[in-house]
């Protein structure tokens, strides 16, 4: 998509709703009270990656009942339309010391892997009292370096999805539910 869509062109590229909003609002109020539960009273430092964790992590951090500060990084991964090109850039660091921290890393969507096995073992080095990966959505199938989750909401067959922060294009981040990309429309 090049140009500035129309709204017609909006609802055509929305193939089916693959997670409903109560759905998404479900899961992540039992992730909230998992991490809350987790860390008893621990600094925790809720970590988004950026742009497409947004609105999980908005989400995400209200479910936290445990004191926690919040965190962003710049992770890009290049799209060439809905294919991957497997390159990843941190274009923005966090400010926090995290070895002072529990960090908990909230992701949109682990699909290849590179983003998170990149952005994990740069966090790692910086020696955080812990590190757990909560991501929304997992698609296991496309996978193409070795890494794991340690907390997946929602695992999804191999479509290239939007809504809920993701986006194609830029487009399509400000969908309340995940919906399946139309390709052909
Ligand atoms: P990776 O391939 O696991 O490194 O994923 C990198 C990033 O690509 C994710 O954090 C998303 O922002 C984006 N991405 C991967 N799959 C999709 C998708 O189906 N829709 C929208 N963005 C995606
Ligand atoms: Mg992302």
């Amino acid at each position: 998509m090049n140009r500035i869509p129309s709204m017609e062109d909006f609802e055509k590229k929305i193939k089916r709703i693959l997670i409903t909003p109560e759905e998404i609002r479900e899961a992540i109020r039992k992730a909230g009270e998992d991490i809350s539960r987790l860390y008893d009273g621990n600094p925790i430092l809720l970590v988004g990656i950026l742009k497409g964790s947004f609105v999980f992590l908005s989400d995400l951090c209200r479910a936290v009942t445990a004191p926690c500060e919040i965190g962003f990084m710049c992770a890009k991964s290049y799209y060439n339309g809905t294919v991957s090109s497997g390159e990843v850039k941190i274009t923005m660091d966090l400010e926090q010391d995290i070895s002072r921290y529990h960090v908990v890393i909230a992701e949109d969507i682990v699909d290849t892997g590179r983003t998170l096995k990149d952005v994990v073992a740069l966090l790692k080095k910086r020696n955080p009292l812990s590190l757990q990966v909560v991501t929304l959505l997992d698609k296991p199938d496309r996978r193409l370096v070795d890494f794991k989750a340690d907390v997946s909401l929602f695992t999804i067959p191999d479509h290239f999805v939007i809504g809920y922060g993701l986006d194609c294009a830029e487009y399509f981040r400000n969908l309340p539910y995940i919906a399946e990309y139309n390709t052909e429309a």
